[in-house]
């Protein structure tokens, strides 16, 4: 039986992970599943049931006391080739990309117990293998036995410059400072957060894509990865 592994693409906000996590499933037959889409769904919640307010105070209590009632899924990939997530049944790929909800994330990112709860949903989602996850804490939390880590970095200029693209090509006004500075702010809570802080494993490979074109950082994905599936179990 051909050998199924597990794929962990970590790296910073708006390096093109999820893009290159999809696409790469895609190729590979895996299954694809995007973790900052879960904890921007229990943003996304939080919001709406009044538990953050206009300032960003979160009420952590409540929240967590609300953990047990947050169901996420994922739904396959539809006409527009992109999966949706789900929150309690609802389809709420959109929403969960707006600026509020970015920017909110991070801080609710922070909080133990949400990692604690999406971090076993994620690592059920992995059982199988045959799968590839991005996020921040893949390669070193979620799957630290993971036969292939990539860690991918570029500069925020050049990821503010991507996503300020990717959100005016969906008809959303933004403003590039404003996403820049959300990158920056992003950056550090992740990375000196107390819990699974992002950080590169000692065993991933690490992708500098700022002066890469999609086509050859697809390439160079799918040779790290016939290169590891070749390797003896
Ligand atoms: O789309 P982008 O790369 O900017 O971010 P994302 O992957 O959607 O993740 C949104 C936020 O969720 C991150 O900035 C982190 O604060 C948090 N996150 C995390 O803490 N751990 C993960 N495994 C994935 C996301």
């Amino acid at each position: 039986m051909e050998k199924r592994i597990i794929i962990a693409i970590d790296g910073y906000s708006s390096s093109g992970k999820s893009t290159m996590a999809r696409e790469l499933a895609r190729r590979i037959g895996y299954v694809y599943v995007d973790s900052g889409a879960m904890y921007r769904a229990v943003t996304l919640f939080a919001m709406r049931n009044g538990m953050i307010s206009p300032e960003g105070n979160i009420d952590t209590a409540r929240l967590i006391a609300s953990l047990p009632e947050i169901g996420i899924t994922f739904e396959a990939a539809g006409a527009d080739g992109v999966q949706h997530t789900l929150l309690n049944g609802e389809d709420v790929e959109n929403e969960i990309r707006s600026m509020e909800v970015s920017s909110f994330v991070s801080p609710v990112a922070v909080i133990p117990e949400v990692r604690e709860r999406l971090v076993a949903l994620q690592q059920d989602f992995g059982r199988k293998k045959g799968i590839v996850m991005d996020g921040r804490d893949i390669g070193t939390t979620v799957f630290p036995n993971a036969e292939m880590k990539v860690f991918v970095c570029a500069s925020p200029e050049e990821r503010a410059r991507r996503r300020y693209l990717e959100l005016t090509a969906k008809g959303v006004k933004a403003d590039y400072d404003e996403v820049l500075r959300n990158v920056v702010e992003r950056d550090r809570i992740d990375t000196t957060r107390e819990v699974s802080p992002l950080r590169k494993a000692d065993d991933a490979i690490e992708l500098d894509n700022g002066h890469m074109t999609p086509a050859e950082q697809m390439d160079w994905l799918m040779d790290k990865f016939h290169e590891i599936e070749a390797r003896p179990a």
